[in-house]
């Protein structure tokens, strides 16, 4: 019997995340409903809606609890096709602490390695608690015997304990979507004990690739002293195990999309505008994860070794808001504005303009339209949990005549072999993957473009889902 038959019978999956996948907000007096984005969203919103289960999250929307019940629940979706979203209220206070402070001031930079930024703070710390509890104590409320209970990423650690405290016989799964880093970064954390122990509470625990885990793994076994086993290990007496699951897209979805109309004639319209022979593209989050700075002076760097490309080649940066309220990312947007700024005073001519950066959020079919326009797509992290836009851009090219430089400190470069890999802090290296990328002879890189293309199609989102659903329910 399948995950889902089973589900039918037994219990429904109740998920918990931080960011809500629909908000409602207010704007000219009126109330408006849209989808928050992010590729937790995408990914798991339409496992949801075929499943009909409720989803526990923070409700950021202005409006958000003008359209609840009084359970503070909305229904998303219609007919058999729904779910029930379950907002949580946070204060302003909270949301500071819990999740600009603890999850993103002190988690994002610690797994990403960057510990020069994190800001230990014990007032988040005591915040990230108690807004763990609540989600936790909610997550109980909606709970069934049967339920499986899949709680996602950074921002709710300690929920798996918590919601086990409760609940001994649970079935708990957690996923985590950042790198998880080495013991000896790890171990700086005045809280690490807690957080393993908070994780631990899950059955299944899940990262994106191999290299994660075992980093985790290690963790557990340096502070408890513990060992594991393929992955598996006996703590407080129940069995857990711990699995890599490559996160990948909806590869149907963007391969249909780039074949329709629209995003045919966006494609067409860019790279009219852009007057130019080649065009490079860059899409990121605004996060100093993503090393945006770093490709622009590498792009820099390209033009004054390889002038014969300018006036040929425009670099397409978009960045994505995010965290926009948050003084660090704030600080990042102007660091970016300023550099591209300088680059273009120094090269641009009347007709050609180097970089193009376009800074807000783009809907689907023109996002679609910029990856089928683009020659070469830059996603050069400095670090990353996978990364999609990667796997996006390989969808949504139906010619197969584009290259991909990807940096090999993304979690995706371990399953996208064939593209042009690079390390980001190394910009001789990034000049030449340039380069490479611009001169690569037509028929090698057809070729290794459809084998990118082949892995991204047989990965796909619904291969990520069955296997974790699947390894999860063998568990009981
Ligand atoms: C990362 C995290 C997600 C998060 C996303 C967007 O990808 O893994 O959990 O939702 O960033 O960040 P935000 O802070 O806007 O939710």
């Amino acid at each position: 019997m399948s995950y889902s038959e089973k589900k039918k019978k037994k219990g429904k999956l109740i998920l918990v995340s931080n960011r809500e996948p629909y908000s409602h907000y207010f704007s000219k007096g009126k109330i408006f409903l849209k989808s928050t984005g992010g590729s937790l969203v995408s990914v798991l919103d339409p496992l949801m809606l075929k499943r009909g289960n409720t989803w526990i999250a923070w409700g950021s929307g202005s409006a958000d609890f003008k359209v609840t019940d009084p359970k503070h629940r909305v229904k998303i979706g219609k007919d058999k096709n729904f779910y029930w979203l379950r907002r949580i209220k946070l204060s302003k206070k909270e949301v500071n602490n819990y999740y600009v402070g603890f999850s993103n001031r002190v988690i994002w930079p610690l797994v990403h390695l960057m510990v020069d930024k994190i800001q230990f703070n014990e007032e988040y710390w005591e915040t990230y608690k108690e807004i763990n509890e609540r989600f936790a104590n909610i997550t109980v409320e909606q709970f069934k015997r049967s339920d499986f209970v899949w709680v996602q990423d950074y921002h709710l650690m300690l929920a798996p304990q918590l919601i086990r405290k409760k609940r001994k016989k649970a079935k708990i799964a957690f996923f985590f979507h950042l790198p998880w880093p080495p013991w000896e970064i790890f171990r700086i954390l005045p809280w690490k004990r807690e957080i393993l122990k908070g994780i631990l509470g899950a059955d299944l625990i899940g990262f994106h690739i191999p290299l994660y885990a075992k980093n985790f793994l290690d963790c557990v076994e340096k502070e408890f002293g513990l060992k594991s086993k393929k992955g598996a290990l006996k703590f407080e007496g129940r069995k857990i195990l711990c699995r890599n699951f490559p996160l990948g897209i909806d590869f149907e979805k963007f391969q249909k999309t780039s074949e329709s109309k629209k995003p045919v004639e966006i494609e067409k319209e860019i790279r009219k505008s852009l007057n130019a022979e080649f065009m490079l593209l860059g899409i990121d989050r605004i996060d100093y994860s993503k090393g945006i700075p770093n490709k622009l002076r590498a792009f820099n760097a390209f033009l004054k070794k390889h002038p014969s490309f300018q006036k040929k080649v425009v670099l397409v940066q978009l960045l994505t808001p995010s965290r926009a309220k948050t003084a660090e990312y704030k600080k990042l947007e102007k660091e970016i504005d300023v550099l591209a700024g300088e680059i273009n005073g120094e090269y641009q001519k009347l007709f050609w303009v180097p970089i193009r950066c376009l800074d807000r959020f783009v809907q689907k079919e023109r996002l679609v339209g910029y990856y089928k326009a683009a020659d070469v797509a830059l996603v050069t992290p400095l670090i990353d949990g996978m990364n999609l836009v990667a796997k996006e851009f390989i969808a949504a090219n139906s010619k197969n005549n584009s290259a991909l430089v990807l940096s090999s400190f993304a979690g995706a470069s371990e399953e996208l072999k064939e593209a042009i890999k690079v390390n980001p802090f190394n910009q001789n290296e990034m000049v030449e993957a340039i380069r490479k990328s611009l001169t690569i002879k037509p028929v090698t890189k057809r070729k290794k473009f459809k084998l990118l293309k082949k892995r991204v199609e047989k990965n796909d989102v619904s291969l990520w889902l069955e296997n974790f659903l699947k390894e999860w329910e063998k568990l009981y």
